[in-house]
């Protein structure tokens, strides 16, 4: 049977599997969703069984289990590692979902009039993590495994991936692989696939700034002293040039220059500026002085605030001054620069610009390096002819702007390189409300990855 054919007579059953697992609120932030997370974990461990996978484990960490399988059927086959996560992120805003977030709806949409499967997590990353374990299934039933597997499915990708950088660590003989794959990335639009070769990496810092031991009454003290929310506000806006560049020292030190020819090439990407801004409801764009967009969203650093908080923000009027005042602050970056020291670099330019008689303390949160591959190997034509025989065109490789830190702690731990599938579209609204994933990038997905393993072996 061909796989499209096994894939259309089965595509219920695909269905109502993943739904039981995005029933599951597996929220990795949130410690009363611990038994969730481990439910989750259970459920994928299940799967692999069924699936008839060996030394099927629930590796326990410090925080939410991983979840290991392998299918080993000739030690002198290649062997592939499939990565994905079964974690995902908070829902709030509740009251802005149209529909129960751990309850998946099916919908059509302009984008998806087939349907879209609305939930959490139902693209990030449990619709497409699942695909790859209807992929085996798909081959099973039609002539069987042609190269070895390994799975490894984390629970904490949303929150920084901490634990998995020690398993895998310490589990380098176990994840030994030729090529790792992973579809949590997207697609350009649903008739025009893509291959992800850069990934931006990322660090996360908090701020609290410190003017008076008190709060003070502002009519009585105002005009007087340094108010911290003002001074804030003032550091923060200094730290982006007219040109819009970020204006710490150093900061784009090692920033890769692309050349005119690869930049040229990049440019014919498909891209529609209007259809941005429509799709966002903005009127104009801002972003660093002679870069595209395209361009702005993958291959420049980039720095933002995520919060900012401090002083009376309840309901009504209160007269006062606050004593402190507080900012989460992340740094998108891209090769070769380095999270940490970029961390290093921005609390020291941030304890030179405090004001006198201000103090300041920065918390470094989680931080991942940037992750950038070529199209030259025989996992990229693989996956490049499999999608050309779902979608009866070439995929584009392109650089992501978003952050998967574990992909490029890979290449370092297990010297091995990454192969990034996504099936998401931008409009799937990932860590939004009504996230959604479309079904027929589902079923494309699964064959092409069924795919893949037949160009790759
Ligand atoms: N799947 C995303 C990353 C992603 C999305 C990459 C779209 C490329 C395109 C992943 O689950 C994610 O959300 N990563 C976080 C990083 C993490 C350290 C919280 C991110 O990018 O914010
Ligand atoms: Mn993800
Ligand atoms: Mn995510």
């Amino acid at each position: 049977m061909s796989f499209k054919t096994y894939i259309e007579s089965n595509k219920e059953r695909f269905l109502s599997e993943l739904f039981e697992l995005i029933k599951i609120p597996s929220v990795s932030a949130v410690t009363e969703h611990n038994n969730d997370t481990r439910n989750a974990a259970k459920f994928l461990f299940d799967q692999f069984q069924s699936l008839g996978m060996d030394n099927c484990e629930i590796c326990e960490t410090k925080g939410h289990p991983i979840v290991y399988a392998e299918k080993i059927i000739d030690k002198n086959l290649p062997t592939v590692l499939v990565y994905g996560h079964y974690d995902v992120q908070p829902v709030d805003p509740i009251e802005l979902w149209d529909t129960e977030p751990f309850n998946p709806t099916i919908k059509k949409t302009d984008i998806h009039p087939e349907g879209a499967i609305f939930a959490r997590g139902s693209c990030d990353d449990k619709g497409q993590m699942f695909m790859h374990l209807k992929a085996i299934e798909v081959l099973n039933n039609n002539g069987g495994l042609t190269c070895n597997v390994k799975f490894m499915i984390e629970g904490e990708e949303e929150i920084g991936s901490d634990n998995l950088e020690a398993f895998v660590k310490e589990n380098k003989e176990k994840l030994k692989c030729d090529i790792i794959i992973v579809s949590d990335t997207g697609m350009i639009n649903k008739t025009t696939p893509s291959i992800t070769v850069g990934l931006r990496g990322l660090a996360y810092l908090e701020v609290e700034l410190t003017g008076p031991n008190r709060d003070l009454h502002s009519g009585h003290y105002g005009g007087s002293v340094a108010n911290p929310i003002n001074s804030l506000a003032k550091m923060i806006s200094s730290l982006h040039n007219e040109n819009h560049k970020v204006t710490i020292p150093g900061f784009y030190d090692d920033v890769i220059n692309y050349s005119d020819e690869q930049r040229e090439k990049d440019s014919l990407i498909p891209f529609d500026l209007n259809e941005f801004k429509d799709s966002l409801k903005i009127k104009d764009i801002l972003g660093e002085k002679n870069y595209s967009t395209v361009e702005r969203r993958s291959i420049r650093p980039c720095l933002d605030v995520n919060g900012i908080w401090g002083g009376y923000t309840e309901e009504g009027s209160k007269t006062v001054i606050p004593s402190k005042a507080y900012a989460k602050i992340s740094m998108r970056l891209v090769s070769n620069q380095d999270w940490k020291k970029i961390s290093r670099l921005f609390t020291e330019h941030m304890q030179n610009i405090t004001p006198k008689g201000m103090s300041i303390k920065i918390n470094e949160h989680h931080g991942g390096q940037p992750y950038l591959t070529s199209t030259d190997s025989k996992a990229y034509s693989a996956a490049s002819k499999a999608y050309m025989s779902v979608f009866n065109k070439e995929p584009f490789a392109v650089k992501d702007g978003g952050s998967i830190p574990i992909i490029a702690q890979f290449e370092k731990e297990l010297g091995v390189k990454t192969i990034l599938m996504g099936f998401g579209l931008d409009s799937d609204a990932i860590h939004s409300p009504n996230e959604h994933f479309g079904l027929s990038n589902f079923y494309n997905g699964i064959e092409t990855i069924s795919n893949f393993y037949k160009f790759y072996s």
